[in-house]
């Protein structure tokens, strides 16, 4: 096991009820609270009203920061950070998914300081020290965004989608009621987002045996067996909560313990969502076994294993063939839970520039192979 350091700041409450029960008293020492949310779904499923009710009660005034698209766009922060700022917020509460707590983390960083987080961030190589402080309450699980400082923002003048640092949420609400009107197909794609997490971090460095994999291989199974559920009984209260935390587990940090993660798949999907906007979980749906199809013999014993221990196969000869067949389980399961597996099913244009996305993906050290540019490419164009 490599040397690590592990804390996780954000304390979840997880289960039916927990907002009624608990938010009041966590917000007892502000005052002026920014609700912010997406483009109404909360408006629809009673969780607004519920939420309102509460922050009415408790005599906070309420800034509402709405619209928050998904794909949260660099220009949706400012909007935010300069309400933030003339309003005086001194607690940011994100409802949503991963698109608004991503956005409300780097909000709360811009809201403290003059400089322009993008430019001191990716050029300056200057990280945020000063935040608002903030919470977030999950209507949508699949990113784990809920407990770690990571946010995903789209440059739309750059044309780069790409991970900020921002501020890490207080606590986290994970009411599994709270999905329950989450359309069937996003359920889905979420959950697809998760397993991606945690297969990014497996193939990730040390590949030998370490206690972060084993937990690994129970979250990829669960993750798996708990959307093959939902796939006959949507609304399935356990299956939906097992998801759920799998969700946050992916990316708390626990499994990434002790390892050199890599998430090229991630930088992949990210650059192709800056040129076309598209779902996150599907488009990883489709990356994945291309990218994987491409890079396996250099990781041959891995993927041998992530075969046998999460997808149960053991009966053929060589470790070869049973890497490709983990490979295959894969994709047929993408191909079970009805996801797309090519970009024209996600009914991306045909005349997309997957030159210029290989060319602005940022390249990682790889899980086993190093990409080029070039590579990325011939990946993308597999996946048309
Ligand atoms: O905007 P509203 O009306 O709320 O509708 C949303 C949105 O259309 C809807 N929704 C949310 N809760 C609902 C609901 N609909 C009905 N009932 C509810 N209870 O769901 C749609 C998708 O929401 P979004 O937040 O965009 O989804 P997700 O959680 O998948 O987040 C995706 C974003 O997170 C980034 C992605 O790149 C993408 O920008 N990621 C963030 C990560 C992180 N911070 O750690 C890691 C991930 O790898 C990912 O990159
Ligand atoms: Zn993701």
């Amino acid at each position: 096991m490599n040397n690590f350091i592990y804390e996780n700041k954000t304390k979840v409450y997880f289960g039916k009820g927990g907002i009624k029960e608990y938010l009041g008293c966590l917000l007892k020492n502000h005052r002026t609270v920014m609700l912010a949310y997406g483009g109404g779904s909360i408006k629809k499923n009673g969780v607004y009203d519920e939420i309102v009710g509460i922050l009415n009660g408790a005599e906070k005034t309420v800034v509402e920061f709405s619209g928050i698209m998904p794909n949260p766009t660099y220009a949706k922060v400012q909007e935010g950070a300069k309400l933030a700022r003339e309003n005086n917020v001194d607690f940011i509460l994100a409802v949503g998914g991963g698109s608004v707590i991503d956005c409300c983390k780097i909000v709360s960083a811009q809201a403290k300081t003059d400089g322009d987080i993008w430019e001191n961030e990716l050029v300056k190589k200057e990280f945020p020290t000063e935040f608002i402080p903030m919470g977030a309450v999950v209507t949508v699980s699949g990113t784990g965004s809920e407990m770690n400082a990571g946010a995903v923002i789209t440059n739309e003048s750059k044309k780069i989608k790409c991970g900020l640092f921002g501020a890490q949420a207080d606590f986290a609400f994970l009411d599994p009621n709270y999905t329950m009107s989450v359309p069937f197909e996003q359920v889905i794609s979420g959950a697809f987002d998760t397993l991606s997490h945690a297969m990014e971090t497996y193939f990730g460095k040390p590949s030998k045996n370490n206690l972060s994999d084993d937990i690994n291989e129970a979250v990829m199974r669960g993750v798996i067996k708990n959307m093959r559920v939902l796939l006959t009984d949507h609304n399935n209260y356990n299956a939906r909560s097992e998801l759920m935390w799998a969700s946050s587990m992916a990316e708390n940090g626990i499994l990434k313990i002790g390892k050199i993660t890599d998430f090229q798949a991630h930088q992949i999907e990210h650059q192709l969502g800056a040129y076309t906007d598209c779902n996150h979980g599907k488009g990883l749906a489709v990356i994945h076994p291309v990218l994987y199809r491409h890079i396996y013999k250099d990781g041959l014993e891995k993927f041998a294993r992530f075969a046998k221990n999460v997808w149960g196969i053991y009966d053929r000869d060589s470790e070869e063939e049973t890497a490709l067949a983990g490979i295959n389980a894969l994709r047929n399961f993408i191909k079970e839970m009805g996801m797309p597996t090519s970009f024209s099913q996600m009914g991306i244009p045909e005349d997309t520039d997957y030159k210029a996305i290989a060319n602005s993906t940022n390249i990682t050290a790889g899980c086993c192979k190093k990409l080029t540019a070039d590579e990325i490419f011939d990946i993308l164009k597999e996946c048309v």
